[in-house]
């Protein structure tokens, strides 16, 4: 008996942190993943081989919250504790770093691997419940938005709501961007948390900055639409400085951000949590692509070429 599943890493081209509160966010799969493999184990226990490529401490700080999410995935599975004697091993093209969806394409892989192997033939959208169940043990009170890209793939168009909205938006031709890794590992529930106390404290010029959010949003939605590179980058640039006055940014993303900028790069900003991870440009064109990581990679920091709205992530 074998079991095999992927899921895809994503990037956040607009509104993390502000998709927490129901504002629209806009979400792409990447074309780097995750798979999980798994195979029957002479144990009652469910052991687990995590071969994917870090961030170094990566693995180690999240070695616990890995255990919690796959214990509740096993539960949302119904899988009981009795044929619960599998190895199951991560691998795959995605690194494992804060930012680009590791956490989620690792739910969404193992689920999918998990149903094969048991033979449960479980549909996308309950594929995507069992990753959220996961995703739970990780951030503790996720929108949803990643483990939503690292199931469906491609261009997606999302609002947190009773249910999830969810609609693909359609992009005839996938662009290039660099995810720069910033090398830190950093906390996603710390940093929802940091934002929730200071959106209280300070009402109302949270309430302001968020209303901006969800106004790029509809903008960048019409500029993806339109396939105007311009403009999509110009908006990342703001949504990065509605970011910065959440307090979400930090130091070496900015820096990342800034070379980004300089090389060329029509926008960057931070992507998923912040506080830390990666950030991202949008460098249409390979020539462009290969300039702004270079410039990038000459300061020490390790980066991904991929692109942006391809169905499936390219694959
Ligand atoms: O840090 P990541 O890649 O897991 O992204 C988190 C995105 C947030 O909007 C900050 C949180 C969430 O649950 O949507």
């Amino acid at each position: 008996m074998k079991g095999e599943g992927i899921g895809f890493g994503k990037a956040i081209l607009f509104n993390e942190h502000f998709v927490v509160y129901g504002i629209p966010a806009i979400v792409s799969a990447i074309g780097k993943y995750t798979i999980a493999r798994v195979e029957p184990y002479n144990n009652s226990e469910t052991k687990l081989d995590d071969n994917r490529d870090a961030t170094p401490k990566y693995k180690e700080d999240k070695l616990k919250q890995q255990r919690d999410s796959l214990n509740r995935m096993l539960k949302a599975m119904d899988i009981e504790a009795s044929k619960k004697g599998v190895k199951i091993e991560l691998a795959g093209n995605l690194y494992a770093a804060s930012g680009i969806g590791a956490s989620a394409a690792s739910c969404v892989a193992i689920a999918r691997a998990l149903s094969e192997y048991f033979n449960l033939n479980l549909s996308d959208d309950e594929i995507n419940n069992i990753a959220y169940e996961g995703e739970k043990g990780y951030h503790g009170t996720p929108s949803g938005i990643d483990n939503t890209a690292s199931t469906y793939g491609g261009l997606i168009w999302f609002e947190k709501g009773n249910p999830n909205t969810m609609e693909r938006i359609s992009l005839p031709n996938p662009i290039e961007i660099v995810i720069g890794n910033t090398g830190k590992v950093a906390d996603t529930a710390v940093a929802v948390a940091g934002v929730r106390e200071r959106k209280e404290k300070h009402h109302e010029k949270y309430h302001k900055i968020f209303e901006r959010a969800r106004n790029i949003a509809f903008l960048a939605r019409r500029a993806f639409q339109d396939e105007d590179h311009e403009e999509i980058g110009k908006l990342m640039n703001e949504n990065h400085k509605l970011l910065q006055q959440i307090e979400v940014s930090s130091r070496e993303l900015d820096f990342l951000v800034n070379i980004a900028r300089e090389y060329g790069a029509l926008g960057a900003k931070l992507t998923g949590g912040g506080l830390g991870g990666n950030m991202i440009a949008l460098t249409p064109e390979k020539e462009l692509q290969e300039k702004v990581a270079n410039a990038i990679e000459k300061e020490g920091f390790q980066t991904v070429k991929t692109v942006i709205g391809a169905s499936r992530g390219g694959l």
